[in-house]
């Protein structure tokens, strides 16, 4: 048998990845960056796994949310700290409604690369190649901006440390605190969410003076004081996951020290091709985008690849059909791992199925074909019978204006106001908030359904 090695991807088709043209400047950035520290820990990768186990039986929920695109731009602690904020609210708004934890794992800390639909893009009668994220060439519509730099990827690096710091600063630090609740709001105050998460923090703060009074207090109880926060990105630039990948000492496997869970991407996920093959040799949790060309025998195949010890928590199966696609393409896939007894977790994507050409010829993501979306996943799987075990959004703290409709309706005209993305357009702060008491709604319908077919 001849064991797995990180360079194997090497020898396998690849697309999506840029052709580096200085072949010595890309060595020596990639020796570099195989004797930086690991980002994350082989430990912290195995809890997130068994959290994720718990997630694929019900007994936990996966929120998974962040940018579409980490840039060097909107780098910045206040960003990462209103979108940690966000994600706080609706782990809450989600752990109260459905009465089971909820995992969170930011797409943040690594989420630099990006695959295109196409190689090109065409601006004021110049093509260019395309941009393909802020680890590997430039933003700027300018030839020597789209050429990729490997010297990129240390930038990347160093950001995703700066982000990790931060992170787990607030995660232990006091900030998660869940006796702050009521201070994780952020500047929108008149919305209707805004009102409803105030009344939620109301009743858990009524809850924890209760707890206080009973002797269970922050001091004496981390959980109360702390949050687990986990990072993930797509793995896409197997030169950066390559050189982040390092033995375990504890046990002798390798990790991928980049993030703790890293996802193939629609586009990638060739059964044969250079990405899985560098996923199926790594340890971590691995997320794997199913959009309407998957078929059930890729599935299979995927599967048998990537979790061939069907451990619950290595796989998540990441939904991504759009809305109005749900029902002819996820019930098929539900029963092909049904029929393989493949433990995973299911998550839906209500993002990238979804993202339309406004008039305005912004790129756009109607909140309510998001929100339905949602509704057919959950739909689906309450009639198969299977578990929704998470969903994976496109989102950020900030009030931007990408996607539109929501309470405070976004409208076409309103996207040029405050359309920040460096890819796709992301849920703004109140539209987040929505979506989490709808998935709530579900959860908790969901709850209240198995506990009566329990008690009959
Ligand atoms: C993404 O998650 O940003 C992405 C590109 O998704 P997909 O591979 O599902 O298109
Ligand atoms: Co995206």
């Amino acid at each position: 048998m001849t064991t797995w090695q990180k360079t194997d991807w090497r020898n396998k088709p690849r697309v999506q990845m840029p052709e580096y043209t200085d072949a010595d400047a890309l060595a020596r950035t990639e020796a570099r960056l195989s004797k930086y520290p690991p980002l994350v820990f082989a430990g912290e990768t195995r809890t997130l796994k068994a959290e994720l186990g718990a997630c694929s039986r019900g007994e936990a929920f996966l929120l998974q949310g962040g940018d579409c695109a980490e840039s060097f731009a909107e780098f910045s602690g206040d960003n990462i700290r209103d979108t940690f904020k966000v994600m706080l609210q609706m782990a809450m708004v989600l752990t109260f409604g459905a009465k089971v934890p909820t995992v969170k794992v930011g797409r943040m800390a690594g989420q630099f690369a990006k695959p295109r639909s196409a190689p090109t893009e065409t601006a004021n009668g110049q093509e260019l190649p395309s941009y393909r994220g802020d680890i590997i060439n430039g933003f700027d519509f300018t030839p020597e901006a789209r050429i990729p730099d490997p010297a990129r990827m240390l930038e990347a690096y160093s950001q995703a440390a700066a982000t990790l710091n931060l992170l787990r600063a607030f995660s232990k630090g006091g900030f998660a605190d869940v006796h702050r609740v009521h201070a994780w709001t952020l500047g929108f105050t008149d919305t209707e969410e805004a009102e409803k998460y105030r009344d939620m923090a109301n009743r858990i703060q009524d809850a924890l003076d209760f707890m206080t009074a009973a002797g269970l207090t922050s001091e004496n109880n981390s959980e109360l004081a702390t949050v687990d926060f986990y990072t993930s990105h797509e793995a896409l630039l197997l030169e950066y996951e390559e050189a982040l990948t390092r033995v375990d000492s504890l046990t002798g496997t390798m990790v991928d020290t980049s993030g703790h869970l890293i996802w193939i991407g629609d586009r990638t996920r060739q059964p044969d091709g250079a990405h899985v093959e560098f996923c199926k040799g790594v340890t971590n949790p691995i997320g794997l985008k199913c959009g309407p060309s998957i078929t059930t025998d890729d599935l299979k195949r995927l599967m048998e690849t990537l979790n061939p010890k069907n451990e619950a928590g290595r796989l998540t199966l990441i939904a991504r059909f759009g809305a109005g696609a749900v029902g002819d393409n996820l019930p098929k896939l539900i029963r092909a791992v049904e029929e393989e007894g493949a433990k995973v977790v299911w998550s839906c994507d209500p993002m990238h199925g979804n993202t339309i050409k406004a008039a305005s010829g912004y790129k756009t993501r109607p909140f309510d074909s998001v929100l339905r979306e949602v509704q057919e996943f959950f739909a689906v799987h309450n009639a198969e019978g299977t578990v929704p075990g998470g969903v994976h959004f496109e989102m950020t703290g900030k009030d931007v204006t990408e996607c539109t409709g929501g309470v405070r309706a976004v409208t076409d005209e309103d996207l040029s106001s405050r359309y920040h993305t460096a890819c796709d357009p992301r849920l703004n702060a109140s539209q987040s908030l929505e979506l989490a008491f709808l998935v709530a709604e579900e959860l908790s319908g969901r709850q209240r359904t198995l506990q009566a077919a329990a008690a009959v």
